[in-house]
């Protein structure tokens, strides 16, 4: 095949394509060099422009480390992630939402018994959190997995603290819901945070005038064996962001109220001597079809 032209090419490389024996590889590969060659002659992408694109990806790949992951980061705020899991999760009604997975999970959380701290003795304002894990018909979803992930009261996560060993994991958790799907724990109120914004990512967010802040959340991962797995977060109301969240997260189904209390008796009958905060709330999960 010689002598190609911007008429011709795309055909030709769909044509060197076409033979390899994994169907969904095809069909993914062959979408992709259309829609980036549609792309180029839409815009009539100039070379130096080219060459921008190139240092953009280069410089996402290298600043990626094990704790650092940009491309996550540019997928959430070109807003593929919410697109991804919108059409992967679609749910009945009365379902609790999924939302974006983001970069900040990370294996081997420790474990937790109900009731315990997960906050690892972090500074912050007290928060007490419990609920039930139910499925659509309403019936409890015994000893759910709930895995719990969170920045602290200054909009950090551990992973992003120099100096912390990996495996001193803060305010990350597994704790297993009881036999009637109830599950509770202790933690400090989150803050707004902004994602990592000293990379290229950050450069681009800058670019295009927006800001890299998200609404403050808690991450939960459940897992139950006849359920799908639910990737959520619970946002704050009333708090800043919930509209302009840098990564498209925010459902409203997913906001609820994170009630203040004056210092006295906590939920467990124990005096706290501050104030504190409490969140109640439920997970429905979707059932695996088998
Ligand atoms: C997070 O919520 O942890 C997150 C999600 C997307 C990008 C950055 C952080
Ligand atoms: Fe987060």
């Amino acid at each position: 095949m010689r002598n190609l032209d911007e008429h011709t090419i795309t055909q030709a490389v769909l044509a060197r394509n076409a033979n390899t024996s994994d169907e969904r590889l095809q069909q993914i590969m062959t979408s992709l060099v259309q829609h980036l060659h549609a792309f180029a002659r839409e815009t009539q992408l100039t070379e130096q422009e080219w060459e921008k694109g190139i240092e953009f990806l280069t410089a996402v790949g290298q600043i990626c480390t094990p704790t650092r992951q940009e491309f996550i980061l540019l997928s959430d705020t070109l807003g593929l992630s919410t697109l991804v899991t919108a059409q992967n999760h679609k749910k009945p009604e009365g379902c609790t939402e999924a939302t974006v997975f983001g970069p900040f999970h990370v294996q081997g959380a420790p474990r937790y018994d109900l009731g315990q701290d997960i906050s690892c003795g972090l500074p912050g304002v007290p928060w007490y959190i419990k609920g039930q894990v139910r499925d659509i018909s309403g019936a409890p979803v015994p000893n759910a997995i709930l895995e719990v992930w969170q920045a602290d009261d200054a909009g950090f996560y551990d992973v992003q603290k120099p100096g912390l060993d990996p495996h001193d994991y803060q305010a990350r958790a597994i704790l297993q819901a009881d036999s009637e799907g109830f599950y509770h724990f202790k933690t400090i109120v989150p803050e707004c945070y902004p994602i990592p914004h000293d990379g290229p990512v950050g450069k681009m967010l800058q670019a295009m005038n927006r800001h890299p802040w998200r609404p403050a959340h808690l991450h939960f991962m459940i897992i139950s064996p006849d359920h799908e797995r639910l990737v959520t977060h619970v946002f704050r109301e009333g708090g800043e962001y919930l509209d302009s969240d840098a990564v498209f997260g925010v459902r409203s189904s997913l906001i609820a109220d994170w009630v203040e209390h004056p210092a006295g008796l906590d939920p467990y009958g124990l005096p706290c001597p501050t104030y504190f905060f409490t969140l109640d709330f439920d997970f429905v999960l979707n059932p695996v079809s088998r």
